[in-house]
């Protein structure tokens, strides 16, 4: 219950989200009447990008609202989650018309990485991370009208009838919409005025999470009686009452059913009635009981308590509970596993709502996860928002294993482009994306980020490619979740040997040149088509070796994988590459560049002439290398022995 220090700066950030960019207008009637308006203060880096995908999603959202939907919600992989829910009073034109009255209105955001619109129709909102669970957060918000009714405490008295109905009947009713009214009973001769209510929560969220959310609304909207207006907005959920009549009355729905009142017809018979009735008294009892226990339990999840409106990238992970880990991936069967990465195994799982995640088993010992501080770590990585990085969604510390939930990329590592089953699939244009915008993900975790992240294990099986190509690097971070182990250079280390540096791989020195050198090696393989450990007998033909001769020859070109076609590409083009790679592979890491100067090198068409570039360290087993000390060049000897032996 004590709030960590970290939550005022998110209160802040609220305040300033909700209260800062919101226009309100309550005055007029009818569906386009505008409750909320906020802009995330946080912009993505890449617009043109994100604009085409959310634009994507806005066109899915539609389609399915054409098919007479109420609900909706569409994602692209690279970090784009989008909603819209109309009343279900509206007739199905006029949903879409709110619809689009809300896309245009949300593009005001232009850059913002979250926004949303909320109107009495309808509501519309995107976020760069999935917001679909959430039902309340801080910032929800209520807008009374400003006339009194004209018999105030018959009214209010009426109004409270009606809400606590539909608190209790809308968590219970499947699609989670309940539109009801009820007659003021009042005593004066001022006519007989009726109360029209509605509450709808959306529908990813669970029906306790209606509950909870309409708990919060139902408090905040009762500032309003008896003004004969009000409405109580959330994250999942919306309040409305009004004694004039918004929705007519062939919508109004039967809630009866779903009250808690024990039915009056078991009177009729004594015996069964009693029997009945005690039942009930006894499961009511039952239900009240539970939902102490449960509102006493909901006000202290440590996770949730940290998140924000809007402003996702201070938003905390989502906490998974073990068991929809396990029935997402069919209880983690073989069909299920995507592969065995160096951390542990990765299952494709489908969660319940729809959505399909990549799920990572941490191979961890008990001992080493009592020492971690994994939660903050964990935090720390599922804020790192880049399009060249795989987005970590959350995780689950509770069950037997470590589980980190990431977003799915369908077109798996670039490895198997590469080497793999598609191999010679890429063009040149392709392979110049990947080579960039997987330098863009690096330099994005070493210099942009708050905290420097080295990610220790870059490799081709680690970059994954979505649907058009664009690189996502998977797996950073995730060094820091190991305690620091200082035995991993005889087995985690070899499955990587042939992208790791020298210094990192013999002195166990670390750097952000360890990542600059094994994105080099990289490069090499992109442009090549060759592996980098190559299980060849002739050791002219190992890739870093091969790369340095033809370029001391100036015959980069032969580098290229033979399958492309040479009308593709330009000379200089490959030439430059090539020296790029060479220049990130140098034995000297302070000689290496930045990834931020390598992004720049890549961007710029000029020639690279006046950069000596010094060669690689494995290049060569004989002493001579001369940058290097004599013993890092026996031993990566050795490193290349291990590799042609294995
Ligand atoms: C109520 O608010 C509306 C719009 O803000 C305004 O036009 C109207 O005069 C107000 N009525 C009263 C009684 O204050
Ligand atoms: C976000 O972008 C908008 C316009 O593109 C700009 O006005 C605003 O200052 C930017 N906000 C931040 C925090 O960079
Ligand atoms: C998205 O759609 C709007 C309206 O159709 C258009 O003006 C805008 O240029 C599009 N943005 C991108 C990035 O395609
Ligand atoms: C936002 O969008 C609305 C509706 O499209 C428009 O009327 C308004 O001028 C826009 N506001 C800003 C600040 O661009
Ligand atoms: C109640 O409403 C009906 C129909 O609008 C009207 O005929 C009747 O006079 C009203 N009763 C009172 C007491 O105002
Ligand atoms: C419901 O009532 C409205 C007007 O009161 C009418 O236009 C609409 O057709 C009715 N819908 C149905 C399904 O009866």
């Amino acid at each position: 219950m004590q709030p960590k220090p970290a939550c005022k700066t998110c209160f802040l950030t609220i305040i300033v989200w909700w209260w800062g960019f919101q226009e309100r207008v309550s005055a007029a009637d009818g569906d386009l009447n505008l409750l909320n308006s906020g802009c995330s203060q946080y912009n993505v880096t890449n617009f043109r990008d994100f604009g085409r995908n959310l634009n994507s999603t806005f066109v899915e959202l539609r389609e399915q609202l054409n098919g007479n939907r109420y609900f909706a919600t569409a994602e692209e992989a690279s970090g784009v989650y989008a909603m819209v829910q109309c009343r279900n009073y509206l007739s199905p034109a006029d949903c879409l018309a709110c619809f689009d009255a809300a896309v245009a209105r949300i593009r005001n955001c232009s850059a913002a990485n979250g926004a949303r619109v909320i109107y009495d129709g309808c509501f519309l909102r995107y976020e760069s991370n999935n917001f679909y669970d959430q039902n309340t957060q801080e910032g929800h918000t209520m807008i009374c009208g400003n006339t009194s009714a004209s018999e105030p405490s018959a009214f209010a008295a009426t109004v409270q009838e009606l809400l606590a109905d539909l608190l209790v009947a809308t968590p219970k009713i499947n699609g989670y919409f309940a539109a009801t009214k009820k007659e003021v009973v009042g005593d004066g001769n001022a006519g007989n005025a009726t109360v029209y209510g509605v509450a709808q929560c959306i529908e990813t969220i669970t029906e306790r999470g209606c509950r909870d959310c309409m708990q919060v609304v139902n408090t905040d909207i009762q500032r309003c009686p008896p003004n004969t207006d009000g409405r109580a907005m959330d994250v999942g959920c919306f309040l409305r009452y009004s004694d004039s009549p918004f929705f007519s009355d062939n919508q109004t729905i039967d809630i009866t059913p779903f009250l808690r009142t024990p039915s009056s017809s078991s009177r009729r018979n004594g015996i069964i009635g009693g029997v009945v009735g005690g039942v009930a008294l006894l499961l009511l009892i039952i239900a009240l009981l539970v939902w102490f226990k449960r509102s006493a339990t909901s006000k202290d999840s440590p996770i949730r308590a940290g998140d924000i409106l809007g402003a996702t990238e201070l938003r905390g992970p989502i906490n998974y509970k073990y068991k929809d880990l396990s029935s997402a991936t069919k209880k983690f069967s073989p069909q299920n596993k995507l592969g065995e990465g160096g951390f542990g195994e990765v299952y494709k799982g489908v969660l319940k709502n729809q959505k399909i995640v990549a799920i990572k088993k941490l191979t961890i010992t008990q001992s080493q996860r009592a020492k971690l501080d994994y939660e903050s770590e964990v935090k720390l990585i599922s804020n790192v928002h880049h399009r060249n990085l795989i987005r970590l969604l959350g995780c689950c510390n509770k069950g037997p294993e470590l589980l980190l939930v990431y977003e799915y990329m369908k077109n798996s590592s670039l490895d198997k482009f590469l080497f793999g089953e598609r191999r010679g699939s890429l063009n040149w244009k392709q392979r110049c994306d990947i080579i960039l915008g997987t330098a863009r993900g690096l330099s994005y975790l070493h210099e942009e980020f708050h905290v420097c992240i080295i990610h220790r294990d870059i490799k081709s099986s680690n970059i994954l490619l979505d649907d058009d190509f664009q690189p996502k690097i998977a797996d950073f971070g995730l060094a820091r979740l190991l305690p620091q182990d200082k035995s991993h250079l005889s087995t985690k280390f070899a499955g990587t040997l042939g992208y790791t540096s020298p210094e990192y791989a013999i002195h166990g020195q670390l750097s952000e040149k360890t990542d600059v050198y094994s994105y080099g090696i990289v490069v090499l393989e992109i442009v090549s088509g060759q592996r980098s450990h190559d299980t060849t007998p002739d050791p002219d033909a190992f890739l870093l070796k091969r790369a340095w001769t033809l370029y001391q020859s100036n015959m980069h070109n032969q580098l290229v994988e033979e399958s492309l076609d040479p009308n593709e590409y330009e000379v200089e083009e490959v030439k430059r590459m090539v020296e790029i790679g060479l220049m990130c592979t140098q034995s000297a890491a302070a000689l290496r560049p930045s990834m931020s100067q390598v992004v720049v090198l890549l961007k710029s068409k000029g020639s690279m002439e006046s950069r000596a570039i010094t060669r690689p360290t494995i290049v060569d087993s004989a002493v001579e290398a001369s940058t290097s000390t004599a013993s890092s060049a026996s031993l990566a000897t050795l490193s290349i022995t291990q590799i042609s032996s294995r």
